[in-house]
């Protein structure tokens, strides 16, 4: 096989409406709540970073704008903190910062589904293949998911989505990968399907929000009509490409902890497990936390 086209570009869907955080996300995108003292989607766009991601192209919609706002360089409070010897603040804020021409925005006008949010970064994207990544599913681990899916993707080309497994009775929630070997790290995806009826699935692994797709998804999202809960679902489009025989599609299995964001017991969980991965707050958190037990 010729070496595939390199990943260079992502894309984050957070046209959401987050009920589910309400009234917290009422003004204020479920993707800026901080976990620590990084919004959520900074933590993703870092995973994205370290993966070698050159571009990132969002996909925002109504009440979104302070994301653009956040990934901007903010020239009164860099001037203020460089005015104020605050060195280290100054040169951590100007490391995140996305370089020129490195982001893209797009606006997804109605929430019509995932598979309809990815779509609307078609021209953005363009004809190569692509890493998506849900920024609501922080996963923690020591090398970045998405370094160990572009890995497997430049061994296997085609498409990646990462899974892990969930207990045998959780499956019907989640969008479940069938597999021709369980226990691989990498293996070929023989099915899909989302929320499977209980005792349907073909397996317990879980998709978890990281996809590397091949711009062929794009014609499919275009025609694909509305699925379950009236959306327009990724997995029934990523359903209908792998069905393509020069299409192939690879699981490759997470094995660190997976943190869903946009549910509050996993956000919550979220903020202890990355406060206490850092040295100057782990011991003082630990002291506090015994206190309520
Ligand atoms: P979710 O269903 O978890 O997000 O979608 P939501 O709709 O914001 O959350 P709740 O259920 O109302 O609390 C998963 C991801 O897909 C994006 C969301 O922003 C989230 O990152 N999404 C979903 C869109 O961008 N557009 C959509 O139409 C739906």
């Amino acid at each position: 096989m010729s070496s595939p086209k390199r990943i260079r570009k992502a894309v984050f869907p957070v046209a959401g409406l987050g009920t589910r955080f309400l009234p917290a996300t009422k003004a204020m995108p479920k993707e800026m709540l901080t976990v620590v003292d990084r919004p959520v989607i900074q933590h993703v766009v870092d995973e994205a970073k370290a993966a070698g991601i050159e571009h990132f192209i969002f996909v925002t919609g109504r009440n979104k704008g302070v994301i653009e706002d956040h990934f901007d360089s903010q020239f009164e409070l860099e001037r203020t903190l460089d005015e104020r010897g605050k060195k280290k603040e100054l040169a951590e804020l100007r490391r995140d910062l996305p370089a020129a021409g490195q982001t893209s925005f797009t606006r997804q006008q109605a929430p019509l589904g995932l598979g309809h949010a990815v779509w609307c970064a078609r021209d953005i994207v363009g004809d190569e293949p692509f890493a998506l990544l849900l920024p609501d599913m922080l996963h923690h681990a020591a090398t970045p998911c998405l370094a160990d899916m572009i890995a497997a993707y430049e061994k296997h080309g085609g498409n990646h989505i990462a899974v892990a497994p969930v207990p045998e009775d959780q499956t019907h929630q989640y969008g479940i990968v069938g597999v021709e070997d369980r226990a691989a790290k990498v293996s070929r995806i023989t099915g899909m399907v989302e929320k499977p009826k209980q005792g349907t699935a073909p397996s317990n692994l879980h998709i978890t929000g990281r996809y590397i797709l091949q711009p062929q998804i794009f014609p499919i999202l275009e025609s694909q009509e509305r699925g379950a809960g009236g959306e327009i679902q990724l997995t029934d489009a990523m359903i209908q490409l792998s069905k393509r025989d020069d299409q192939a599609f690879h699981a490759v299995r997470f094995d660190g902890t997976i943190y869903d964001c946009g549910a509050k017991v996993g956000f919550l969980s979220a903020n202890i497990a990355y406060a206490l991965d850092r040295p100057e707050l782990s011991e003082a958190l630990k002291t506090e936390l015994k206190k309520l037990f």
